[in-house]
């Protein structure tokens, strides 16, 4: 296949010095060439709206596989009824810029009836762990780990990575995908890289975009009460830590819909640090967005 004469409007298409693929069977044809070459292939699984956070990925996934794949598509999947799909924020000519500017190789940008077709029926569930913190039936429920399990595995059989590559603000999100390619036998090692934050502490967020100057504030409450809980955990007890979390929150006036210490790797619950990575996750609602960030506290 020739990448570098491509028609516009056609699928693959160049732009911005990277290569968009629309259909799963020509990015799937353009990895077979170079997997058969014995290039390693890296997969940053996105949903656009690209900023810092996603930046860091794709700079690792670029230092340490030969092609970058990017993929770029809004799962409707793992969106719940009132959680706004229509309105998340969408700019492919930006996307694919800082895409092309990063290094990225390929970006695999799908409409949605190429991931989901008409009959589409079959769901991916990582039962339990899925079921806790974001999952909790309360709260968002465990039907966007299901959507977000769904499509990390069609984007696995897709492009077939040797390394994927997630944030780790989105912990719960890593564990069930860690989870799930161990389950399902996906021959894919997956890196969770470090949170980026704002230079005030701040987690790097899409969703820091619906944040008033007064909520955007507030909102760094939430990295200052994770440094208490660690530590108040580290000093004292996990207990403690939680306790002075708390206090933080409160007093810039945020109601956490959780916070909550549980085991890293399986999100059972704990007590205290137990000699195992902990896990202390906090969501709240501050002014117009939902926000989530966690620190892991290691033994
Ligand atoms: O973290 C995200 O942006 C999404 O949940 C993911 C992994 C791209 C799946 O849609």
């Amino acid at each position: 296949m020739d990448l570098m004469n491509l028609a516009p409007g056609n699928s693959p298409q160049a732009r911005s010095g990277v290569t968009f693929f629309r259909a799963k069977d020509e990015l799937r044809a353009a990895l077979a060439e170079a997997r058969d070459a014995g290039r390693s292939i890296g997969l940053v699984p996105t949903m656009g709206s690209l900023h810092g956070g996603h930046l860091s990925l794709l700079r690792a996934a670029r230092a340490e596989c030969d092609v970058v794949v990017m993929s770029l598509f809004v799962n409707p999947a793992q969106f719940g009824p009132g959680e706004d799909l229509d309105r998340y924020p969408r700019d492919e000519d930006r996307d694919a810029r800082l895409a092309a500017e990063a290094g990225v190789t390929f970006v695999y940008a799908p409409p949605v009836e190429e991931v989901y077709p008409e009959g589409f029926s079959t769901r991916v569930e990582v039962e339990g762990l899925t079921e806790v913190f974001c999952g909790d039936p309360a709260r968002r429920g465990p039907g966007h780990f299901r959507g977000v399990a769904t499509v990390v595995a069609k984007l696995f059989n897709t492009v077939g990575p040797d390394i994927a590559y997630f944030g780790q603000k989105d912990a719960q999100q890593v564990a069930a995908i860690r989870r799930m390619a161990r389950d399902l036998d996906f021959p894919v090692r997956i890196e969770a890289l470090p949170t980026v934050r704002e230079p005030d502490g701040l987690a790097m967020s899409s969703r820091n975009a619906c944040l008033g100057p007064e909520d955007r504030k507030r909102a760094v409450a939430l990295s200052r009460a994770l440094r208490a809980a660690e530590r108040g955990a580290r000093a004292d007890s996990l207990g403690a830590g939680i306790e002075a979390a708390r206090h933080e929150l409160e007093a810039a006036g945020i109601e956490p819909e959780y916070l909550e210490a549980r085991d890293a790797e399986d999100l059972a619950p704990v007590a205290e640090l137990n000699g195992r990575p902990v896990l202390v996750a906090v969501a709240a609602r501050v002014g117009g967005a939902r926000l989530i960030d966690n620190v892991l506290i290691r033994p």
